[in-house]
């Protein structure tokens, strides 16, 4: 099975930026690994709620270095963040809902690829626009 990475082009080079999606990942491929297992709906709930806390807590961090460092790029960065918290509520609540269907996995797989793509463009701005700041 497709396992999430951060990779070097998915590298924004902030330390707790890169940090966070790691772990992100980590909860994604745990998820992921325990639908595929047919692990029992006690255990995905406690690993999307886990998965959903995170996303939030790190969403929050990025918001507050762009915050602090007066990103000019920050109320569409929050935009984002805002809409992709509601949709992958969304997806969340269908998986347990549904179970791991192929059709839940399909969509939690599409959402993750959609912050696949953020962060290899809009994380990455972030991250060098901090690097300039503290020049
Ligand atoms: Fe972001």
């Amino acid at each position: 099975m497709m396992r999430y990475e951060v990779t070097q082009d998915l590298m924004t080079g902030n330390a707790l930026i890169d940090s966070e999606h790691r772990q992100l990942f980590a909860a994604v491929n745990d998820l992921m690994d325990a639908c595929a297992q047919g692990r029992g709906r006690d255990q995905i709930d406690k690993m999307v709620k886990f998965l959903n806390d995170y996303v939030v807590k790190h969403f929050s961090d990025e918001e507050g270095l762009q915050t602090r460092s007066n990103y000019p790029g920050y109320p569409a960065h929050k935009t984002f963040h805002d809409g992709y918290r509601r949709q992958l509520g969304d997806k969340m609540d269908l998986l347990r809902r549904e179970g791991p269907t192929v059709k839940a996995l399909g969509e939690l797989n599409q959402i993750v690829g959609v912050l696949v793509s953020h962060i290899r463009t809009e994380d990455k701005r972030v991250a060098r626009h901090i690097m300039e700041q503290s020049k």
